[in-house]
């Protein structure tokens, strides 16, 4: 799997909080499917200290190949889209203060929950307007997610990104239905982990990765999860 979504960078958001923190969730994902990553901090993260991100994550690169973990790491953000901010946001990615995914067009954005479906559009129009490709992060964990709505988003031109775990979450069940519609319908285009950190939202993929294979066409679930996202790091990959 290559997972587009995950806050591994040591101590820039709520994720990672310590290279070995990191490290050990390297581990966990290669263990659990995953080779190919790109790192995903909050935009928060970039607007505390805008060089530090990527400042750590050059250093957890470093320590990843020092330590034999075999998984490919390339650098993105996950960019927090409200109506009111989205001037400071597009002025940001313009002038590289936040990073796009792996300096491709593509840009992963996340709304609050339960932003209203107007908004939503509103921000994903305007990156589109910009000349950016708008990835929605974990678009199963929105209020306002349905068949419908993912359909309005995709017309746009946006992709959809969807959180492995979500597929057999026990509790939330309106997330775990939005996820295996939106699998059902065809209309999710990426995976991620949004993995947090060895204790908060673990990489936990394997369970994740079976069900889709078991469940949905499997030309499909290889699109998800990996031949879609090769788009963002073979082109660029050193
Ligand atoms: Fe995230």
């Amino acid at each position: 799997m290559i997972d587009i979504h995950m806050h591994v960078i040591p101590g820039v958001d709520d994720g990672s909080q310590s290279v070995e923190e990191s490290l050990e969730m390297l581990r966990e994902a290669y263990r659990q499917g995953t080779d190919t990553i790109i790192a995903t901090p909050h935009s928060f993260a970039f607007s505390l200290s805008p060089a530090l991100p990527r400042k750590r994550f050059e250093l957890l690169k470093e320590k990843a190949h020092e330590a034999g973990i075999p998984v490919h790491l390339f650098f993105g953000a996950e960019i927090l889209c409200e109506p009111y901010s989205m001037n400071v946001n597009l002025e940001r990615l313009r002038s590289g203060i936040y990073p796009t995914m792996n300096g491709t067009e593509y840009v992963l954005i996340e709304f609050s929950p339960h932003i209203p479906e107007d908004d939503a559009v509103y921000c994903t129009r305007l990156v589109r307007d910009n000349g950016y490709i708008p990835v929605i992060a974990h678009a199963e964990r929105y209020r306002f997610m349905n068949i419908r709505a993912a359909r309005v988003l995709r017309s746009l031109g946006a992709l959809i990104q969807i959180n492995v775990y979500s597929v057999f979450l026990e509790k939330k069940d309106w997330i775990k239905e939005n996820a295996r519609s939106l699998l059902q319908e065809k209309l999710a285009d990426f995976a991620g982990s949004d993995a947090h950190g060895t204790s908060h939202r673990p990489p936990q993929e394997a369970s994740g990765i079976q069900y889709m294979y078991k469940h949905y066409d499997t030309d499909y679930i290889d699109r998800v999860l990996h031949e879609n996202a090769a788009l963002l790091v073979h082109p660029r990959s050193q």
